[in-house]
């Protein structure tokens, strides 16, 4: 194992990447809560990766993405979300930090108040992103990008006009591009563990556009892992779902210049715990975020993290996850939504 790892440690240095976050994130065993599970959890911190105080996944993709940006010598980056998009925010925080101009084109699919922000709204206005908030209408958010992809393109000409480069990065930063960096993920998280002479029976994490999926599944390929991934959605995946996210982990791959390849079937996604829809919370969700925040005082987020941490809890008490194993749940961040619309967290207290 280690010496397929430093192989492909070798192989991503040569990959363009700027440094933006504070890696490796710690990985924390949570005592109190393993005990009272008769499971040992350890919690992958990538909220504390930076670049602000409220970190996330989407800065390891970010390093990658920026770096090609910066290839392409872009001075201007564009992305997509929703209004509460964490992705976005921390696009915000690595343009400022790089001094890009950063722009962003949010679906506002809760009705946000724009004349009183919260939550990462507030955080993008702070940071002084150019903003266009726009309705979803009928559609979901996929539908609404494409409409929204037609205003892009009227923009685009006019910073070009003004003598502005752009780089676009989709929603999530969900490409092969931006998956290298959950790739290398999967890397860090097996060197934390063979530091102390371990290995995970199981991964948890929470998955929306696919990236961070698509990157832990090349990473584990690559090396030849054992650890069970376990993908709790977020929303409805549908059917193309584990297509799309096959297409990413093959593309980074292929950015690498291997010839291993992810199948379809080596995806466990779980779409049972996403309550009634993206940003609607689950009651399920809502005991997760209460239940870590009591015993261990650490706080997850009620679109992503807690779904997905509910979920690992509901495999514990049915036994699919059996007792003594070691699991592992990947935080991807997204606290800010604790602040957001009152919607969005439900009764939580
Ligand atoms: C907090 C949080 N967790 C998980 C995810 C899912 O990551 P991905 O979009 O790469 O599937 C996101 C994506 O926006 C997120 O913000």
């Amino acid at each position: 194992m280690n010496q397929r790892i430093r192989e492909m440690r070798e192989i991503l240095a040569k990959v363009p990447k700027v440094q933006l976050g504070f890696f490796p994130t710690p990985l924390q065993r949570l005592d109190r809560l393993s005990e009272k599970l008769g499971v040992e959890i350890l919690l992958k911190r990538d909220d504390l990766s930076g670049i602000s105080q409220f970190g996330g996944n989407k800065i390891r993709k970010l390093e990658y993405l920026m770096a090609d940006a910066l290839k392409e010598e872009a001075d201007t980056v564009i992305t997509y979300g929703a209004s509460q998009s964490n992705h976005a925010m921390q696009t915000v925080t690595a343009c400022r930090r790089l001094g890009l101009h950063p722009v962003l084109y949010l679906t506002d699919l809760i009705g946000s108040d724009e004349e009183n922000p919260s939550g990462n709204l507030l955080l993008d206005r702070i940071l002084g992103a150019e903003i266009h908030l726009e309705q979803p209408g009928t559609g979901d958010m996929m539908e609404a990008e494409e409409r929204i992809r037609e205003k892009v393109k009227v923009r685009i000409e006019t910073l070009k006009g003004e003598g502005r480069t752009c780089y676009e990065i989709p929603m999530g930063g969900a490409n092969a591009i931006g998956s290298l960096g959950f790739l290398e993920a999967y890397l860090e998280l097996t060197e934390d563990l063979l530091r102390k002479g371990q290995v995970a029976d199981y991964l948890y994490h929470a998955t929306g556009t696919g990236g961070t999926l698509a990157g832990l599944m090349a990473g584990k390929t690559l090396i030849q892992s054992k650890t069970e991934i376990v993908s709790i959605g977020v929303g409805i995946g549908g059917e193309e779902y584990k297509g799309k996210v096959v297409a990413l982990s093959n593309g980074a791959i292929e950015l690498l210049g291997r010839k291993e390849r992810v199948l379809e079937e080596d995806l466990s996604v779980m779409e049972t715990y996403y309550g009634e829809g993206y940003e609607v919370p689950s009651a399920k969700g809502s005991r997760a975020i209460r239940l870590l925040a009591e015993t261990e005082g650490i706080l997850l987020d009620p679109v992503y993290t807690a779904k997905a941490f509910s979920g690992m809890l509901d495999h514990i008490e049915k036994g699919i996850i059996e007792k003594g194993s070691r699991v592992v749940f990947w935080h991807t961040g997204g606290a800010t939504a604790l602040f957001a619309e009152k919607k969005i967290l439900g009764d939580i207290y």
